[in-house]
């Protein structure tokens, strides 16, 4: 087992290369299903999910190669299409392989992926829209068996909540379907159009990714591209949480102001300095922070779930009160209990949580919950005094490549021990 050992006090300063986006490389491994040959993803970010989706491609057939941060896949074996239970629980997102295997094989026979770690993690979003494409879908003690003799065929679909994943997986179940395809009330993240476009570059036609409607008509054939994955737009707001709550100044090379363009204005009521350039953001935080407005978490354009716990545990020591209200998944407060170890005065009741500022935290034992809150403890670790052993990292290193070495190189004293 490891564990994070972080000594607290540090100003974090410098620049660092914001890594590959975790979220848009999953569905691009899954997309590669797709593409006749031999598909190269750049960018490709070194994590614990993105080596489970390669295994998931091998069990299928296709051969990967993993090679400084790009992914090449050939899919020319792509001829299985069932995923084991015990790679689609190693992470949540491996439903996103269902409409990609569906769109090569006409089968597809998985168990249903994890959940409980952000609270229950429905699929009836993407099998009533397969559904509605002409799969047939059995769903028996946890194993969805699913086919379509016939082929997948295009339809209009009305999506009821907006859903990431929901969205993913109609796209790449459709871009090799008879006929068109509108998905209404789609996600509009901007992984959606990351995985437009390497889609595109495979040959597809997808068109509207970004905005609340979707067009895919469906092609024969996909061929293989050479494709670079969005930068991580979370890792980014993790990044500019670091600066913030240690007091620092950090330049984030390769973030796009446009994908955190709801969280830079909470930093900035906070009271720092974030400037936006063309290839990167500079983020100062030279003065005590304060409370900010009330923030809701909303789907994208909105303030995005994932950057909660990090806006939490910067918050943590800002004057005042401030409120989080959680809308998007039914159990997202698990690093609560964690940071009030640590001296944070926080109540979280339902889609709630109340954080009154206080002077300082201190380093205590306390252990990830999951992704994002164990990178939150991560940050407010940085900025406790004294010494904090955060453990069940495996969780951190789904979603953050090395956190130890880049918060180190930035001048924060961490390292991962083995225990
Ligand atoms: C994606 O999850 C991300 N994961 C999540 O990031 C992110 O929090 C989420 O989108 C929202 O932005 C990946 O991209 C791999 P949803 P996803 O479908 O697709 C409910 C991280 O930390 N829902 O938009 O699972 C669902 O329960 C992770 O990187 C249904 O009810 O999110 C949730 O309450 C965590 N039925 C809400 O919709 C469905 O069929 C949003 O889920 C599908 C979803």
């Amino acid at each position: 087992m490891q564990r994070l050992i972080i000594q607290g006090g540090n100003k974090l300063s410098g620049e660092v290369c914001v890594q590959g986006a975790k979220n848009s490389a999953l569905p691009l491994l899954a997309g590669c299903v797709l593409a006749d040959g031999e598909t190269k993803l750049h960018n490709c970010p070194a994590l614990s999910d993105v080596f489970a989706a390669c295994r998931i491609l091998s069990c299928i057939g296709c051969k990967c190669e993993y090679d400084k941060g790009s992914i090449t896949v050939n899919s020319a074996g792509a001829d299985k299409s069932f995923v084991p239970d015990e790679l689609m629980r190693e992470m949540r997102s491996s439903i996103v392989f269902l409409g990609a295997v569906l769109g090569r094989t006409g089968e597809c026979r998985l168990s249903f992926p994890g959940g409980c770690e952000l609270g229950p993690r429905p699929i009836d979003m993407h099998i009533s829209a397969l559904r509605q494409m002409g799969v047939k879908i059995s769903e028996e003690y946890g194993v969805l068996d699913c086919s379509c003799a016939k082929g997948l065929k295009g339809a209009k679909i009305n999506l009821s909540f907006p859903s990431v994943g929901a969205t993913e997986n109609i796209m790449l179940a459709a871009v090799l379907a008879e006929g068109d395809t509108v998905i209404y009330n789609a996600a509009r993240e901007p992984e959606i159009s990351d995985l437009a476009g390497f889609l595109n570059a495979c040959g597809a036609k997808v068109s509207g990714a970004g905005t609340g409607t979707v067009f895919i008509s469906g092609v024969d054939k996909l061929h293989g591209c050479e494709y670079s994955v969005m930068p991580d737009r979370i890792v980014t707001a993790t990044l500019m949480g670091a600066a913030a709550a240690t007091g620092g100044e950090l330049s984030l090379l390769g973030a796009r102001v446009g994908d955190v363009r709801a969280v830079i204005p909470v930093f900035e009521q906070a009271g720092c300095q974030v400037y936006p350039y063309e290839d990167r953001i500079f983020i100062s935080a030279k003065k005590t922070l304060r409370a900010v407005k009330t923030i809701r978490t909303m789907p994208y354009p909105g303030f995005p779930t994932d950057a909660q716990a990090i806006v939490m545990a910067v918050l943590t020591k800002a004057r005042g009160t401030s409120v989080i209200v959680e809308n998007i998944f039914e159990n997202r407060y698990r690093h609560v209990d964690e940071l009030v170890r640590m001296g944070a005065d926080i109540k979280a009741e339902g889609k709630v949580a109340v954080i009154e500022g206080v002077k300082n935290l201190y380093g205590a034992s306390v252990r990830a919950t999951d992704l994002r809150g164990g990178a939150a403890l991560a940050v407010a670790a940085l900025s406790a005094e004294g010494e904090t052993s955060l453990t069940n990292i495996r969780l951190i290193d789904r979603g953050y490549e090395n956190i130890e070495d880049t918060f180190s190189r930035l001048g924060g004293k961490i390292k991962r021990v083995n225990y």
